[in-house]
């Protein structure tokens, strides 16, 4: 009984999980930022906390952001934000970044090379 009971929640929350707002443009948080006429100047100022972790060519299982579609890197950034994706370090990272910057950095990264 319990068990039935439980399935339809453990589906529906399968199903958010695959929903991730870092493929999801249509995501209300995403779609804000994406709409911010971002500087990416200052993020390229911003971004001197990212590269030492985010080099170009990154080494230890850190990826590569650089050329990174723009709308990818604000729903991934989004995604630690919300704890849609879980990261330690980019978590505390991601929640303590204003739209404004993540919409620049996003902008940034999508250009550099
Ligand atoms: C201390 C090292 C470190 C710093 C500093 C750092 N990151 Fe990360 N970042 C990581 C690691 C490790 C991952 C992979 C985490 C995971 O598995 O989800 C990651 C993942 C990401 C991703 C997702 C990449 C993908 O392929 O899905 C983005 C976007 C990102 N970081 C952006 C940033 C930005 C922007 C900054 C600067 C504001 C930053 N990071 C600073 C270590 C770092």
């Amino acid at each position: 009984m319990i068990q039935r009971a439980l399935f339809p929640a453990s589906a529906a929350l399968a199903l958010a999980g695959a929903a991730h707002a870092a493929n999801d443009l249509t995501h209300p948080e995403v779609a804000q930022i994406m709409a911010i006429e971002a500087d990416s100047d200052y993020g390229a100022y911003l971004a001197s906390e990212c590269t030492a972790c985010h080099a170009p060519n990154p080494e230890g299982g850190i990826p590569q952001i650089h050329m990174l579609p723009e709308s990818y890197i604000v729903g991934a950034l989004v995604d630690y934000r919300i704890g849609e994706r879980e990261h330690q370090v980019m978590e505390q990272i991601a929640k303590r970044l204003g739209e404004e910057e993540i919409a620049a950095l996003a902008k940034y990264f999508s250009e550099a090379e």
